[in-house]
C-alpha cells in the first residue's frame, strides 16, 4: 500500500519536448523497480489508487497497450540511466502492484519480468513481488509466476467477515484469501503476505479475531494491517458524509491495532514497521524497506512515482495519456522535483521513525533532539543504543511523534 501515491501537483511540470526530469546520478542505496498495473475488475468504494475498470477505459487503453507502453518506458529509463556517471545498479527488488496485477494472468506477469530482464540486470537473489487479488488467482497462476521468477506474493485479504467484505465492496469470499495463500505456498512461495484492513464500519472485535484466526491459519510469513482510511472523493467518503456509515472511531482503531499486534507477536510475527509484521528478517519486504531507507527506484506505469539520487518524478496518471507520452520517447513524467536538504531530512525522519530499527539520534538536528527527549519523557519512544525506537504506545501515536520531531 506504500507503493504508489496520488499524482502530485507541486514541483515542476514536465515539458512535452524535453527529456525531463533531470537526473544527476544514483544515490548509492539499494535499487528497485516498481511496476504499476492500473486495472481492476471493479472499484472498491474505499480505494483512491490510480486504477480503472474496463468500462471506465473503454477502447482508450487495454492490458496489451499498457504492456507495450511499459516496455517503452523501461527502454527510455534504461537509456537515461546509462547516461549517468555511475553504472546502473543491479535491481535488488521488483514490486508489481496496482490495481490488480493478477488480472494480467500468469503469462502477463511473466512478460513483465522478462521486459525488466531485457532492459536491466536482476541481482542474484532479487526479491520479486506481485500483489494479487484472491479472486483472480489459482494454483496454476501461482505455479506459472513462481516458474517465471517471482519470489513473493502479496494478497489483499482485508477481512474474514462477509459483512465487512461487503461494506468494502470486495468480491472474494471470506475463505478465498486464505486458500490462495496456501496455494501460493504449495507452488513454492516461501514469502507470502496477507493485507488486512481494520476499523471498517460494522466490524466487531469478534470479526477482527476471526480475521486474525484466518491469517494465522494460512501459515504466511508477513502481514500488513492498515486502518481504514476514508479518502476524499471515494464512494466510502460519500456514504460517511451522508450519514449512511459511521467514520472509523480513533479509540476503536487503537484497540484493534493493539489486538492485531499482540496476536501476531504471540504467533511469532514481529513488527518491523508500524503497519508490517514478519516471521523473520528474510520475511520482511525488502522493496518497501528500500523506500523507507531512502533507496533509489524506478516507478514504471501510469501514475507511478520514481526516486533516483534525490530527483523525484511522477508519471501521468491516465493509461492512454501515459502511453501517448511514452511513444514520444521521453520519460512519461507529469512533473518532477529535486529534493532540498530540508525535504530529505523530513522524509528521513518520517519514514525511519516508523521502523523497529528506529531513527539514529545523530540524524536529528538540535531541535529534533530536544523533541526526542520530550517524546522519550512522554513514554512514546525509548533509546536502543543511539537509536530512537517507538514504544508500544508510541506506535499508536506515530504520526504525532513525527509531528513533534519535525516541529
Ligand atoms: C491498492 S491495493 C492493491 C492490491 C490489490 N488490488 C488489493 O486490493 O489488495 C493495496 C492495499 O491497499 C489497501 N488500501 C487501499 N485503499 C485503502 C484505504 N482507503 N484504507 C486502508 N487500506 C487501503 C488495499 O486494501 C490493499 O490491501
Ligand atoms: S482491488 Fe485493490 S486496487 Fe482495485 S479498487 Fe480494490 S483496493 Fe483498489
Amino acid at each position: 500500500m506504500t507503493s504508489t501515491a496520488p499524482e502530485r501537483t507541486s514541483g515542476n511540470a514536465a515539458a512535452d519536448d524535453a527529456g525531463l526530469p533531470v537526473l544527476r546520478d544514483f544515490g548509492g542505496g539499494a535499487f528497485g523497480i516498481y511496476v504499476h498495473v492500473p486495472f481492476c475488475a471493479t472499484r472498491c468504494g474505499y480505494c483512491d489508487f490510480n486504477t480503472y475498470t474496463a468500462g471506465e477505459l473503454g477502447s482508450s487503453s487495454s492490458p496489451e497497450s499498457w504492456f507495450e507502453a511499459l516496455r517503452g518506458e523501461f527502454a527510455t529509463a534504461a537509456a537515461q540511466f546509462d547516461a549517468l556517471p555511475s553504472a546502473t545498479p543491479a535491481v535488488e527488488t521488483v514490486f508489481v502492484g496496482g490495481g490488480t496485477p493478477s488480472l494480467l494472468g500468469g503469462d502477463g506477469l511473466a512478460g513483465v519480468l522478462d521486459a525488466i530482464r531485457e532492459n536491466f540486470t536482476l541481482a542474484p537473489g532479487a526479491e520479486v513481488t506481485t500483489e494479487s487479488n484472491p479472486e483472480s488467482t489459482s494454483p496454476e497462476f501461482f505455479e506459472r509466476i513462481r516458474a517465471a521468477g517471482y519470489t513473493r506474493v502479496s494478497l489483499g485479504m482485508q477481512s474474514a467477515a462477509q459483512h465487512v467484505l461487503k461494506i468494502l465492496d470486495r468480491t472474494h469470499t471470506p475463505g478465498r484469501a486464505v486458500a490462495a495463500a496456501r496455494e501460493a505456498r504449495e507452488a513454492g512461495f516461501e514469502h507470502v503476505n496477507l493485507d488486512l484492513i481494520y476499523g471498517t464500519p460494522g466490524e466487531t472485535d469478534a470479526d477482527l479475531d476471526a480475521s486474525l484466526d484466518a491469517v494465522l491459519s494460512a501459515g504466511v510469513d508477513h502481514v500488513s494491517a492498515y486502518s481504514l482510511i476514508v479518502e476524499d472523493g471515494t464512494a466510502l467518503a460519500r456514504r460517511v458524509r451522508r450519514g449512511e456509515l459511521p467514520a472509523p472511531d480513533d479509540d476503536v482503531l487503537a484497540a484493534r491495532y493493539e489486538r492485531i499486534d499482540s496476536r501476531l507477536e504471540a504467533a511469532g510475527l514481529h513488527w518491523y514497521e508500524v503497519s508490517n509484521w514478519a516471521a523473520s528478517d528474510a520475511g520482511r519486504c525488502r522493496h518497501n524497506l528500500g523506500y523507507w531507507d531512502g533507496g533509489d527506484w524506478l516507478g514504471a506505469g501510469p501514475g507511478a512515482h520514481s526516486h533516483v539520487g534525490g530527483t523525484r518524478w511522477w508519471n501521468v496518471k491516465h493509461p492512454a495519456r501515459y502511453a501517448d507520452r511514452v511513444a514520444t520517447g521521453v520519460l512519461p513524467a507529469a512533473g518532477w522535483e529535486s529534493l532540498t536538504a530540508e525535504e530529505r531530512y523530513t522524509e528521513r525522519v518520517m519514514l525511519t521513525v516508523r521502523l523497529r530499527t528506529g531513527l539514529p539520534l545523530e540524524d536529528l538536528d538540535p531541535a529534533g533532539r530536544r523533541a526526542a527527549d520530550r517524546v522519550i519523557a512522554d513514554g512514546l519512544a525509548e533509546l536502543t543504543g543511539d537509536r530512537l525506537v517507538l514504544t508500544d504506545r508510541g506506535r499508536l501515536l506515530a504520526d504525532g511523534v513525527v509531528r513533534d520531531l519535525l516541529s
